[in-house]
């Protein structure tokens, strides 16, 4: 039985007030126990989340994160600051990521091995553009940007590693992937895990990004290949945020 994991993703969005919110509307709430949420908000927001979110269910999570441990990269953040801030997950491979600040695969896989260095779960994001689909390369960009990483690591580090599909013309546009869409994909992509172990395909979390909203999440989530969310736009809302949870 593989965990559901719920990620509010804010980008560069969000303020103190909007920590603060989320630590009192998650105080009282009734989940499933075994459901794990994590709220990802810019760097400058993770003390005051550490404190708001202590007696919550949220684990904090990070956008992104600088391969090295210290030294000069102005502007930058490593894996041991993040853990001082007891971040658990980071995103790494974000399309924003890929696409603004030029992030190639190997230095997407970089970022994800610096990440389990340190203990932090690393979020693989991958997913393709809109003329990739158009050509019918989906699965061939994909499996591309998921093998990169996962050929690489070893079998004790390929187990840390929680996957996003994130069809990047479904980010932030309101036009969500189909059920049958995103759960195409990520069968794929449970496939392509096999080939290194059946355990691995079995417990690796994937989780779909893409325009998931309080409306669209339930049947979403009810694939069977689909463990939970990364969700953008619908995070920065509480109540959204937490109707998605629920349909976890
Ligand atoms: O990382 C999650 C994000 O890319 C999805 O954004 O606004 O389409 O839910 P959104």
């Amino acid at each position: 039985m593989r965990t559901p994991l719920i990620a509010g993703n804010w980008k560069m969005n969000g303020s103190t007030a909007l920590i603060n919110d989320f630590g009192s509307a998650f105080a009282d709430v009734s989940l499933p126990e075994a459901l794990e949420i994590v709220v990802i908000p810019p760097f400058p927001y993770l003390e005051a989340a550490r404190q708001s979110f202590r007696n919550t269910p949220l684990q904090l999570g990070a956008q992104t994160l600088n391969p090295n441990g210290s030294g000069a990269h102005t502007g930058e953040v490593s894996g041991r600051m993040l853990q001082e801030f007891d971040v658990t997950y980071v995103l790494v491979g974000h399309s924003e990521r890929r696409e603004l600040y030029r992030e190639s695969d190997e230095q997407v896989f970089d970022r994800l091995l610096a990440a389990l260095h340190v203990g932090l779960k690393p979020i693989l994001c991958v997913g393709e553009s809109l003329a990739e689909r158009d050509a019918g390369q989906t699965m061939d960009v994909v499996l591309r940007q998921v093998g990169y990483a996962m050929a690489r690591l070893e079998p004790e580090q390929r187990q840390q590693v929680v996957i996003a599909y994130e069809p990047v013309w479904a980010i932030g546009t309101g036009r969500t992937a189909t059920p049958e869409q995103a759960q195409e994909v990520m069968a794929g992509i449970r496939a392509y895990q096999a080939g290194f172990s059946t355990t691995l395909a079995e417990q690796l979390r994937l989780l779909y990004g893409g325009s998931m909203n309080a409306k669209n999440a339930a049947e979403l989530l009810a694939q069977p290949d689909i463990d939970g969310g990364l969700v953008g736009g619908a995070s920065l809302k509480t109540d959204d945020f937490y109707a998605i949870c629920q349909s976890a």
